[in-house]
Order: C-alpha cells, then structure tokens, then sequence
C-alpha cells in the first residue's frame, strides 16, 4: 500500500492519525468540559496539562514502546516480558469492557441529539427540561443507546473499520476548525468572559486531591491508556517511526481539542446561566445542555448544530469501534472462538451492562452504588479506580522490573530519546508515589461517602 521510499513519513503520519482516532472522542468533547466546570476550572486544566505532559507523556511513550519492542497486545505483551505481570494486561483489558458499554449510552445521547436537530427540533433541544426529559424516560434513551451500539459492532464485525477511520480523517480537521468558530461565537456571548476567566485562571483555592483524581483518571481515559490500547497501537508501529514525537503530536491533538471543547462550553455555561455552582457541576449532561442554547442563538443554528453533531459522532465512532475491537480481540486469543461469534457477544454483554447506565438518570435513577449512578459508578471504577492501578503497576514493572533502559532503547532505536531522563524520574518515582496516594485517598473518600 505505502511506497518504500516514503514509508517513514506515511508511517508516522498514518499512525500518529490512527491513535489520534482512537484518542480523540467523547472524553475531550463531552467528558472534559463537564470535569473542567465543576472541578473549579483554571486549577483542573493546570492539573490536567502539567499531568499530560509528564505521567501521559511517560505513560504513553511506555505503552508504544512495549507494543512496539514485544509485536504483542497488552496481555501477551506483559506475559513475554514477566509471566508474574500478565495480570497487568489482564485488568488493562478490563477496562475497555467496563467503557465500552457506557461509552455507547452516551453516543446515543449524541445520535438522538443528532436526529432531532435534523427534524427540526433544534429550540426543543435548547429547552431547560429537555435532556432531563429525555434521560428519564423509561424506554428512549436505551433504544438510542442500542442503535449507536449496533452500529458500532456492525462496523467491527463486517470489518470496515478503515472505511470509517477514513471518513473520520477528514472529518477530524473539520470538527478542530467548526469547535473554533463555535468557540470564538461562545466568547462572545455576554457575561462569557467571565466564564472564560473562570476556565483560563487557576484559583488555588479550589485545589484538592479530588481535582487531582479527576484530572488522572480523565487524562487516562482521553488518551487512550492503562487499558491496553496503545500497547495494541504500538505493536503495529514501524520501527523507523519516531516514538517520541509521535507521542506528542499524539498528545497536541488530544489535548488541543479537549481544550478548545472547554472554550466552547464553559464560557456558554456563564453567558447562559450565570456560572452558578448548580450549573457548572451539571456532570455528563453539561454538554447536551449547553450547546443547543448556544446553537439556538446563531444564524443558522440549526445547520450548525446538525454539523457538530455528526462530526463528533465521527469522533465518538472510532473510539467506540476501537474500544469493541480491543474487546472483541482478547476474547478471540482467550477463548479461541470466532470473531464474528465475539463480536455477537461482546454486543450482548454490552447491552446487559449498559441498561443500568442508559437507565440511570430516570427510570432506575433511584438505585446508587456508592452513591453514584450507574453510569458515573462504571466510569468512577475504570477511571479512578482500575486505570490508576493499571498505571501504577505499569510504572513499577518498566521502573523495577524491566527497567526503563528496556524502553528507552526501543525509543531510541528510532532516533534520540530527548526527555529521556523526564521519562525515567517520572515511570520510576513520580508516577508510582502521585498515583498510589491519590488512589487511596480516594478510595477512602468513596468508602466515607458510602457511610453516610
Ligand atoms: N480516548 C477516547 C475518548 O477520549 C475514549 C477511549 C478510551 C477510546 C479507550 C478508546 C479506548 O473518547
């Protein structure tokens, strides 16, 4: 397919886009807007880049490059380095069946706000009740959940998913460039500087560990890590491509877009409802309340509307397809079955797990675990709970058992190493200290919360 004589630059770009697809989804566009508002805004996105650039540069340098070293997936990968660690890869590949199913609730909220948009519903959907509306209902938002779960598993059983990465490569750009423009109109919204203010300007105050958590868990779940998919990605990757700076263009895109979602929410959260405590700590519905009303006052709203959404179904596809893929393949190695049979099954299971969470908010809105939702309950134990533990362990094997001289050779073997030295202080004391405090310190706090 690729010419030999451009295969580097084609690998490199081609690689760096097919991370970036499953990097880039609902967790930049729906998930970090929501985290940023209620955790306190400037001092969250702080917390957020200063942990991007140090734990997801060395966690994702470490993943590639033992994707890259072993041509293995996550669990083959930790078992041919050290037969004790495979249960690394084991829980790695929990993670991504706790996601998927709830991962697809929420790309059906967006395919249902996508077709009501199209049938003209566009100042329904800007209505204050209509969300809440619409995720009480008993029957619904599981019918929307099932259909964008369908479709994900189509496309993964027929085997298309180039197809879509294809369409989405375009799509990408375009998404970067109309939540620019959705931006630059949100700033100008009256009382949205102030909102702006509260997103760009860190107030110390509002630090906590909490914050801390929430932006670890988020920058785990938004670049795809501690759940075996970049190890996956990286056994895929040529060895003349360059590690390293696939890392951080990676990165740039992942967190641009997060970034430039916040600036187009959390400014319309101020001009529309004051920035009151209520209305930042919304949670998952933030997103689908903000932007409608924000739609609704533009020329031309409606169309604008019907573009954003499908451009982040987009978005929200092919990280879907590549959290069903991962599924479907574990299954596949474990239990030796076919993979249109896993396919079937893991689409079954993801309907079982996924009822409770599309049902959450209304009609089972009264049962809590922990006191959370369902939903919030499934994303609190893969993200704040598994995925830290994942990236705990990760760090202590390539630390102190592997070595972190195992990884940056791999990362050399394609060009030089720059912030080799970040690397090692990070995957080897940083990391493993930051994250074992914050994970107890909020298992506890989840336990105090179960008390009550
Ligand atoms: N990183 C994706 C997002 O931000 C979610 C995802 C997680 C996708 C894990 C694939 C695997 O939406």
């Amino acid at each position: 397919m690729e010419n030999n004589s451009r295969s580097s630059f084609t690998g490199k770009i081609g690689f760096v886009l097919a991370a970036a697809g499953s990097a880039v989804g609902l967790g930049n566009i729906w998930r970090f807007p929501y985290l940023a508002a209620k955790y306190g805004g400037g001092i969250f996105l702080l917390v957020y880049l200063i942990l991007a650039l140090t734990f997801g540069f060395a966690l994702m340098t470490a993943e590639i490059a033992l994707g890259r070293k072993t041509k293995l997936s996550a669990i083959g990968a930790f078992r041919s380095l050290n037969k004790k660690f495979s249960i690394v890869g084991y829980l790695a590949s929990v993670v991504p069946m706790i996601i998927l199913p709830y991962y697809c609730v929420i790309g059906g909220w967006v395919t249902k706000y996508l077709c009501a948009f199209v049938s003209g519903s566009a100042s329904l959907a800007a209505g204050d009740s209509y969300f809440g509306n619409f995720i009480s209902q008993p029957v619904e938002p599981v019918i929307w959940f099932v259909i964008y779960l369908a479709v994900t598993a189509i496309v993964v059983l027929l085997g298309v998913e180039k197809g879509v990465e294809k369409v989405s490569k375009i799509m990408m750009p375009i998404l970067i460039v109309l939540s620019i423009v959705i931006a630059g109109y949100s700033l100008c919204m009256p009382g949205a500087m102030d909102g702006l203010v509260y997103y760009l300007k860190p107030d110390f105050s509002k630090f906590s560990v909490t914050t801390v958590l929430a932006a670890m868990g988020q920058l785990f779940y938004s670049m795809s890590l501690s759940m075996g998919i970049m190890i996956t990605y990286g056994s895929y990757m040529k060895k003349e491509v360059s590690l390293e700076s696939s890392v951080k263009q990676i990165e740039l895109f992942d967190t641009g877009i997060a970034f430039i979602a916040g600036l187009m929410i959390i400014p319309a959260v101020f001009a529309f409802s004051g920035g009151t405590p209520e209305a930042l700590g919304k949670g998952p519905g933030l997103m689908f309340e903000t932007l409608p009303k924000v739609f609704e006052t533009m020329a031309g709203g409606t169309y604008i509307g019907i573009a954003f959404f499908v451009l982040v179904l987009f978005a929200a596809l092919t990280s879907s397809i590549s959290l069903m893929e991962t599924v479907v393949s574990i299954i596949v190695d474990k239990f030796k079955i076919r993979r249109s049979l896993s396919c079937v099954l893991v689409f079954l299971i993801s309907v079982l797990l996924g009822v409770p969470s599309a049902l959450g908010y209304g009609t089972w809105g009264s049962i809590k675990l922990l006191g959370m939702s369902f939903l919030d309950f499934f994303d609190f134990t893969s993200n704040s709970v598994l995925m830290p533990i994942v990236a705990f362990l990760t760090c202590i094997f390539i630390g102190y058992i592997l070595k972190p001289k195992a990884i940056i050779e791999e990362v050399e073997s394609s060009g030089k190493f720059k912030q080799k030295k970040l690397f090692e202080v990070v995957i080897k004391y940083v990391a493993p200290v930051c994250i074992l405090l914050i994970l107890i310190s909020s298992i506890l706090e989840a336990l105090g919360y179960f008390k009550i």
